[in-house]
């Protein structure tokens, strides 16, 4: 096949270029290429998307499937689809379970066009997200693939944040871990993600789904963690939601934070049934896989080095002392 993915110089629309390319296939990549290179083997044509007529080089190629992460703007879907929806038999849009407003109902968040004057932000990521899947649906009902990503891990993973958690158990000594029992995980390795969206175009996979893996206990998952990671002798120190609050702790993501931990109004993010996805081709490997392969690419980056998301030594510490 020829497959166009507009991205390939980051995390999971690499991680697609450099699958399709192991199976075979030939792969364009359209990005600026200024957050990286492209895997070995495929091809990068230079398009900044903010530009108008940005695909216009591309116009008299012909693609068997098409892959698009974009996440900013619903301008860049449309266009992508005005330029290649009606010549193409397969389109993998990847959105995200932020797209749900309320995870108990499955409510979805209002559909929201670019606002040339407003700024993206994480509070526009869902609603952007939904535009761009119903902007999907309108132009290529029947032959999308619209992949509701969830928690995506695994080595190259730019935002830091589950690779704290093999990072700073290798390290051993007492480590503060949230004190939630009711607390779920899901995450999908970006490589499982990446495998199965080059499955579904070769296998014209189309719906919409939910694509993580199977949910298990929060505590559950930091075990398997430590258990592949951690020395002997490691001690884990739940600490309750009062004092990280109290401390200004950060859940989930960004510097002060304890990665992925989420409290108790935000849990139900985590929860989202995958059993179409995985009924469908989407193969999750072990948990304790993605933690080993995580602390190898962690290790390459510097166990030491500041990080966008996690506790500093003396941050931890901190936390120590109050919660003893
Ligand atoms: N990470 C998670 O846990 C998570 C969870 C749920 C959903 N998702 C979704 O999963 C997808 C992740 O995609 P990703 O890992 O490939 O990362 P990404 O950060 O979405 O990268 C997107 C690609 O867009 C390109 N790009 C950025 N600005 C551009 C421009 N002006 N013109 C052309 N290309 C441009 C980048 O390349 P250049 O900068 O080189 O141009 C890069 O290759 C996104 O759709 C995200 O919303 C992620």
């Amino acid at each position: 096949m020829k497959i166009l993915v507009l991205g390939g110089t980051v995390f999971l629309s690499k991680a697609v270029t450099a699958e399709a390319v192991r199976r075979g296939h030939e792969v364009i990549c359209g990005a600026r290429g200024t957050s990286g290179g492209v895997p070995e083997g495929a091809r990068l044509v230079q398009i900044d998307r903010d530009q108008p007529g940005a695909l216009d080089q591309l116009a008299d190629e012909q693609f068997d499937a098409v892959v698009d992460v974009s996440k900013y703007s619903v301008t860049w879907v449309r266009d992508a689809l005005r330029a290649f929806g009606e010549t193409t038999p397969h389109w993998t849009f990847v959105s995200s379970i932020s797209v749900y407003a309320d995870h108990a109902t499955d409510e979805l968040h209002p559909a929201l066009e670019d606002d040339p004057d407003a700024e993206f932000t994480a509070e526009r990521y869902g609603s952007v997200k939904v535009a761009s899947e119903n902007a999907v649906r309108e132009a290529v009902g029947g032959k999308e693939f619209v992949v509701r990503a969830g928690l995506i891990t695994g080595p190259g993973d730019p935002s830091d944040r589950f690779g704290y958690w093999p990072a700073r158990l290798s390290k051993g000594g007492r480590v503060v871990v949230p004190d939630s029992p009711e607390l779920g995980f899901q995450h999908i390795d970006v490589r499982d993600l990446a495998r199965w969206i080059v499955f579904a175009a070769e296998e014209r996979v189309t719906g919409t789904f939910d694509s993580t893996g199977p949910v298990m206990p929060f505590q559950m998952a930091i075990g398997e963690i430590a258990g592949a990671t951690a020395p002997a002798g490691t001690q884990l120190v739940p600490v309750s939601e009062d004092v990280l609050k109290q401390l200004e702790i950060n859940p989930w993501a960004g510097p002060r934070s304890l990665p992925l931990w989420l409290p108790r109004a935000w849990a139900g993010m985590v929860g989202r049934d995958v059993s179409p996805a995985l009924a469908n081709g989407l193969k999750p490997r072990p948990l304790a896989e993605t933690a080993l392969d995580s602390l190898e690419y962690e290790r390459g980056l510097g166990l030491d080095r500041p990080r966008k998301a996690g506790l500093t030594e003396q941050e931890e510490q901190e936390i120590l002392t109050a919660a003893s």
